[in-house]
């Protein structure tokens, strides 16, 4: 029998193919995704891609064809992995290759991901891995950001913990994800707690005014300031209700000045 807390399925269900499953230890086991996957919202299973190498060596690289520094990972050891886990390649759940030639995660696309009942993740190592794995099992290919990493893991990771967030009963709060940076295609307002007065800094006098309407005008207009200070990119679609400008006085340029007191 399943109590309310012991979903009888966890609602995302994720595998990882990697030569390193030891990477993942640490960051499936600790906070948020560890008392997720013990209370059956996820479920993380991480496999050793070397189980299914081409030799007894438990080798899972090459040279490159056509010459150039450094080794490609082979095709054989992600496609039969994937034919052993599901039955076929057919079978096989929306699956994500990390690499810093895809697209750029951002939080539409999490969600989009979130939204699937289960993920495969396939991470490379090396100068990167065989083109036909990218076309015969990438649904997806997804990038942290533009700047390399010694493989996919780290990649991996933050994916599986931004994507998990949104899973329901995994965060506790829903209005916290509602409200937090991005959920609104702007960066969070700041936040401030006790004390009110800190090191010569005072909390806004407006969020001390108890006026609900006050604060929410005033943490709208702070969002629009730091976004247009630290990432103007994400108000092009954003145009303010009547047009013009906003009347907040932000953050500086740097996004890290002191706020303005309201
Ligand atoms: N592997 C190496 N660099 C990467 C990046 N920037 N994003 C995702 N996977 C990667």
């Amino acid at each position: 029998m399943t109590s309310q807390h012991e979903p009888a399925a966890p609602a995302l269900a994720v595998d990882v193919l990697s030569i390193f499953p030891e990477y993942f230890t640490g960051p499936l086991d600790a906070s948020l995704l560890g008392k997720a996957r013990e209370r059956g919202h996820l479920r993380v299973d991480v496999h050793d891609l070397r189980d299914w190498s081409v030799d007894r060596h438990r080798t899972v690289d090459a040279e490159p064809y056509g010459g150039g520094a450094g080794m490609v990972m082979r095709p054989e050891p992600f496609v039969h992995a994937v034919e052993d886990l599901y039955g076929g390649l057919a079978h096989r759940p929306r699956t994500v290759l990390l690499s810093p030639r895809g697209r750029r995660l951002d939080q539409p696309l999490v969600a989009e991901l979130a939204r699937e009942p289960a993920l495969l993740l396939l991470c490379g190592r090396y100068e990167g891995i065989d083109e036909r794995v990218h076309r015969l099992l990438a649904h997806d290919e997804v990038s942290l950001g533009d700047y390399v990493l010694a493989g996919g893991e780290a990649a991996a990771c933050v994916l599986i913990e931004a994507v998990s967030r949104l899973v329901p009963g995994v965060v506790g709060n829903t209005a916290s994800v509602a409200e937090e940076s991005f959920a609104g295609g702007l960066l969070e307002h700041p936040q401030y707690t006790r004390p009110a007065r800190f090191r010569g800094l005072e909390v806004p006098a407006v969020l001390r005014s108890g006026d609900h309407g006050a604060v929410a005008r005033w943490r709208r207009a702070q969002s629009r300031a730091r976004t247009r200070a630290v990432r103007p990119d994400l108000l092009e679609d954003d145009a303010p209700p009547g047009g013009g400008g906003s009347s907040a006085s932000g953050p500086g340029a740097s996004g890290r000045g002191p706020d303005p007191s309201g």
